[in-house]
């Protein structure tokens, strides 16, 4: 199976699960409700869902313990681009190809759709029983993870950081969640101590290989096929790989990252072979 006809299988299956999880708050206020369907359903790669179920499938041969996992990672990921696209943050007016939740909505229910998906994200995660599930996400999503790396980005605004804060910044804003997505599944799937150290070692190296491809298609995207505006990060003077090092040098890192998550796979041997294509599909992505 192609990796894009992979994600979109992953992708519809996702699409109802979310729609179900949606259901649990059927009784909120119907201007929050539509706002949070609005950003959570019917767009994105819905990368980090498919990570979660795949990881869990690799391990104990079912999808099926790893959904709660994959509907929370999406909803802390969609929140956060609700977030991000704020004119507090990165002021962007369009968001997988439609308006962003502030424009289409205002910017306090954008707020507060993204402050009700993080809650949901663990209200979900909580049918597992699982601490270990919901504390790993709490990390990925907290201070020392996303929201962290959010607050690294927008003060390294105009400023110039070295190598080494960067691939900081980048771990936490956009590592953090792609390596915990690869974890609950994992984790789901009660996978042994080897394994888990494998896929935390495979996310991380993809999670910085995710974001160096972002601040690429920043640069040389297509606005209509990414869905989101181009140009803004050299715009905003924001810290990327291309900005700090060059083009060719983003791409040779970018390159380097992809050979290290592919080899952490070694320990799976065939079995991986989705998710070392997966490494490739992002490596040469155009969205
Ligand atoms: C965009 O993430 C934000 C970053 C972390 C770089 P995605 O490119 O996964 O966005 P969607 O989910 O496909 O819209
Ligand atoms: C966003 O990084 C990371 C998070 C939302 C946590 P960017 O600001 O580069 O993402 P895009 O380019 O707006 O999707
Ligand atoms: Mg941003
Ligand atoms: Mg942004
Ligand atoms: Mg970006």
């Amino acid at each position: 199976m192609s990796v894009s006809s992979f994600l979109k299988s992953r992708s519809l299956r996702m699409e109802s699960a979310l729609e179900a999880a949606l259901d649990r708050c059927a009784g909120a206020p119907p201007e929050l409700m539509e706002a949070m369907r609005y950003s959570l359903l019917g767009g994105g790669k819905r990368l980090r869902p498919a990570l979660a179920l795949t990881a869990c499938e690799l391990i104990c041969g079912t999808e099926e313990p790893a959904l709660p996992a994959a509907c929370a990672v999406e909803m802390i990921h969609c929140y956060s681009l609700i977030h991000d696209d704020l004119p507090a943050m990165d002021n962007d007016d369009i968001r997988r190809g439609k308006p962003s939740a502030h424009k289409r909505f205002s910017e306090a229910t954008a707020i507060l759709a993204g402050d009700a998906l993080q809650t949901l994200a663990f209200e979900i995660l909580s049918d597992t029983r699982d601490i270990r599930q919901i504390v790993t996400l709490a990390k990925a999503a907290g201070a020392e993870g996303m929201a962290g790396g959010q607050i690294l980005d927008m003060t390294a605004e105009k400023k110039r950081l070295t190598l080494e804060e960067l691939q900081h910044l980048h771990a936490c804003k956009t590592g953090a969640l792609i390596r915990a997505s690869l974890e609950l599944g994992a984790l789901a799937a009660n996978a042994d101590e080897k394994q888990l150290a494998a896929f935390t070692s495979y996310g991380t190296h993809l999670g910085l290989l995710f974001q160096i491809t972002d601040d690429i298609l920043d640069v040389e995207g297509d606005a209509a096929v990414l869905g989101k505006s181009v140009g803004k990060d050299a715009l905003s003077e924001k810290m990327t790989y291309p900005q700090l090092l060059g083009m060719e040098e983003a791409r040779r890192l970018a390159e380097d990252a992809a050979n290290k998550a592919r080899q952490t796979l070694e320990v799976f041997g065939e079995r991986a072979h989705i998710l070392r294509n997966l490494v490739l599909y992002i490596l040469h992505r155009n969205h």
